[in-house]
């Protein structure tokens, strides 16, 4: 079979691409340890408020002193839909959703993640500037998605 000689010039170029770029991912996933946010720790979605974490979510102190939020996405709210958090503090978010797929996105900040049925999404995240930030769902999750909004306070030391 005649291949033409700039056919298969483009042809090696290609293939050279797809390997570099291919090559590239591998390198920075190995080096940079890039993973998904969502570390595979599994919950049943119909005992979610029976389970001794998120039976009771909120804002808590660990004894190793980090804040850790525990959040639940559901039709069509968070709760709690109010967070306060002190400023320049890590804090570990621990969300999870009883019926279908949300999202956790809080305007200005860094935060946003999936929140997904059956699994706990976990990411730490520190919040340089008080203020009070909108915590919205940005996955479409039913007819009053619009609806599913929040607030993160971030405080003052001291406050
Ligand atoms: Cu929950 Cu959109």
């Amino acid at each position: 079979m005649k291949v033409d000689v700039y056919e298969r010039a483009w042809m090696w170029i290609a293939a050279v691409l797809i390997v570099a770029f291919l090559g590239a991912i591998i390198v920075a996933a190995g080096a940079s340890a890039i993973h998904p946010p969502s570390h595979v720790e599994v919950i049943n979605p119909e005992e979610v408020y029976d389970h001794e974490e998120f039976g009771s979510p909120g804002v808590e102190t660990l004894d190793d002193g980090t804040i850790q939020v525990t959040m639940v996405g559901e039709m069509f709210f968070f709760d709690p839909y109010e967070i306060v958090v002190p400023v320049d503090t890590p804090v570990t978010f621990r969300i999870t959703s009883t019926d279908v797929i949300h999202g956790i996105l809080v305007a200005g900040t860094n935060t946003n993640a999936m929140v997904i049925p059956g699994y706990v999404t976990e990411f730490t995240i520190t919040f340089p500037k008080p203020g009070e930030y909108l915590m919205m769902c940005h996955e479409y999750c039913g007819t009053l998605h619009h609806e599913m909004v929040g607030a993160l306070i971030v405080e003052e030391e001291g406050a």
